[in-house]
């Protein structure tokens, strides 16, 4: 195999109570990248288009990703990346995860996949380093198993695919602001009540005894985030108002996704999701600031092959 062309989808992490834990994959959006082996050994960037990132191999989420792989597997080829964002960074959907998921599960092919979800998922933890200053696996496992996950530990990594309700879907809205990760970990709290880690794994607990009962009540019960949410909310314009809408239109639940600044909102049912839109559209429509919306299906797969 010379050349192949994935793709590798946007995510949603923490899901309300699952900081740093809970993440799933989404079907609607997501980059598109292609490798293709070279007789020299090393990564190069040869474009980027659908943001601004750099063609440093070595700050690049997805060409450092590549780069550790190759080095790894004591590869003796190199490979040629090329990196189409369908969705921009700072949009909190895991823009640099999914560069460097992609890039893992790429490479990956070139050595009859020798590596496997879990190892993979650690390889791109490493593109989120580079990218952020931070490990963080919510949104790489969740591009890289696709549907939701949780991270059930960091030290050893452990990753636990979770089942998706088959009526789960999406709604989404980016205020076209960027945050970094890295500023909208800055405000959080180092250090929480007890009473308030006692509402959070409890919902943690709840929100996946929902998924595999298909229980879309306490799916909604559990949506609840009293730890990293209310720290976070003052940095996205209007929160409170698209997730007051998001409810009152019938939304079994709405939070920040990732780290910010788009808001999603979890639904049954593609009815009820399309009113969930418009009633979040039309929150945002009174503000000055602009905006993009999707609504998706939970993305089962993960990575997709392309060519
Ligand atoms: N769990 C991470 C955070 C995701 O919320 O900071 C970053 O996209």
């Amino acid at each position: 195999m010379n050349y192949l062309k994935i793709f590798s989808p946007a995510t949603v992490a923490n899901v309300s109570c699952g900081f740093d834990s809970m993440g799933f994959a989404v079907d609607a959006i997501g980059d598109e990248m292609t490798f293709t082996k070279t007789v020299e050994k090393g990564v190069k960037i040869i474009s980027i288009t659908g943001a601004d990132l750099t063609y440093d191999v070595d700050k690049n989420a997805a060409s450092a990703v590549v780069q550790k792989i190759l080095q790894a597997a004591k590869a003796d080829f190199g490979i040629e990346l090329t990196i189409h964002k369908g969705f921009s960074p700072g949009s909190g959907l895991g823009s640099s995860a999914a560069s460097a998921a992609g890039a893992a599960f790429g490479v990956n092919k070139f050595l009859d996949s020798k590596y496997s979800d879990l190892e993979l998922t650690k390889f791109a933890m490493f593109g989120e380093e580079v990218a952020c200053g931070s490990e963080i696996a919510d949104n790489v496992a969740a591009a890289i198993y696709g549907g939701f996950v949780l991270v059930r530990s960091y030290d050893p990594l452990e990753i636990v695919k979770l089942p998706v309700p088959e009526q789960l879907r999406v709604v989404a809205i980016h205020p076209q602001i960027a945050i970094k990760t890295k500023d909208a970990r800055e405000v959080l709290p180092t250090n929480i009540p007890l009473k308030d880690a006692i509402t959070q794994w409890a919902n943690v607990g709840g929100l996946v005894s929902g998924l595999f009962t298909n229980n879309y009540q306490l799916i909604s019960n559990s949506l609840v985030d009293v730890i990293v949410e209310p720290a976070r909310k003052s940095l996205i314009p209007f929160f409170d108002d698209v997730k007051n809408s998001a409810i009152q239109a019938g939304a079994l639940g709405a939070g920040i996704s990732g780290s910010g600044p788009t808001i999603f909102a979890l639904c049954q049912g593609d009815k009820s999701a399309e009113k969930v839109y418009k009633a979040i559209e039309e929150t945002y429509k009174n503000t000055q600031i602009n905006f993009e919306m999707f609504i998706s299906k939970v993305n089962q797969e993960g990575m997709k092959i392309l060519e």
